[in-house]
């Protein structure tokens, strides 16, 4: 088995926004052109979670860890998919990331075809009918070597490659005139505008079980301080609704207000954008 063992999958709902329909282009162009193609974005706006949620990568370990029964329109979903989803480790020799990549890819073709199998669909044996582009995540983890290996695996192989990392990957790729003359497409996931923000706030809103009215003063001043503080970023509007939960508990509350966002603002010490 493969290290796909070893990462759970996520339950969370996922929301849609334009950052990830973008980021679902982005991939598409790469697996039709089978070109490597380069994401940066700043920590804690959805890179990780769109890769996922393209690649359907949680419907996956659910269906290989078999903790759960997936149900038929999973089934059907997990038929069609393509892409295999690695987390760059901290520590592996550029080999090993090889080869873990490699049999990762036969194992999820595997998987694909029996699913297929079981659904009377099409099924041959070829694994790149099925496994048609690699997303690799963490990709700033990765040494000049491991690059190496990785590019030399795309250039055996005749499939689309997607590297993700933090701002300024693609100035360290750039450092590399092999592997970068082989990237297609560089994209920017960038960070929640006005216009996203606000359905994803207020989806975190209601469940906290308070209703919202965006119309009303109060609740926009609400809103409006929860956008100046989170700045469109995923993971501090999360953190920041764990705190504001807190905040109205221990205070009984069931208002959300300016006052109530800025003291769950002080809970949280690190990561302000
Ligand atoms: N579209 C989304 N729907 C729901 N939750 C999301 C979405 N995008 C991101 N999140 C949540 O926001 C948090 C941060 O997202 P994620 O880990 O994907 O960010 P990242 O850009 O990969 O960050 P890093 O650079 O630190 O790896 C996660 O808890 C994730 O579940
Ligand atoms: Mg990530």
């Amino acid at each position: 088995m493969n290290n796909t063992n070893i990462f759970l999958p996520q339950s969370d709902t996922f929301l849609v926004t334009k950052e990830h329909k973008r980021f679902t282009q982005f991939c598409k162009a790469c697996m039709e052109d089978k070109y490597i193609g380069i994401c940066h974005g700043k920590p804690g706006i959805g890179k990780t979670k769109s890769a996922r949620q393209f690649s359907e990568w949680d419907i996956y370990l659910q269906y290989v860890q078999r903790k759960k029964q997936l149900t038929s329109e999973q089934l059907a979903i997990l038929a069609q998919c393509q892409t295999f989803f690695y987390t760059a480790p901290v520590l592996a020799s550029p080999k090993k990331t090889r080869t873990q990549v490699v049999e990762g890819m036969i194992e999820f073709a595997d998987c694909v075809r029996e699913v297929r199998k079981q659904l009377g669909l099409s099924a041959d044996e070829m694994v790149f009918n099925y496994c048609k582009m690699v997303i690799v995540d963490e990709a700033d983890r990765l040494k000049m070597t491991t690059l190496e290996e990785l590019r030399d695996l795309y250039d055996h192989t005749n499939i689309g490659m997607v590297f993700i990392g933090m701002p300024g990957i693609e100035k360290r790729l750039s450092r590399y005139p092999q592997l970068y003359s082989r990237i297609g497409f560089a994209h920017e996931f960038r960070i929640l505008d006005t216009q996203q923000v606000v359905p994803v706030i207020e989806y975190y809103w209601k469940e906290t079980g308070i209703a919202i009215d965006p119309n009303e003063k109060e609740c926009s001043a609400a809103i409006a301080a929860i956008i100046r503080v989170t700045n469109g970023n995923f993971r501090l509007i999360q953190r920041l609704f764990k705190q504001i939960k807190r905040v109205l508990k221990i205070n009984k509350l069931n208002r959300i207000t300016e006052e109530v966002i800025e003291t769950a603002k002080d809970c949280l010490v690190i990561g302000m954008a």
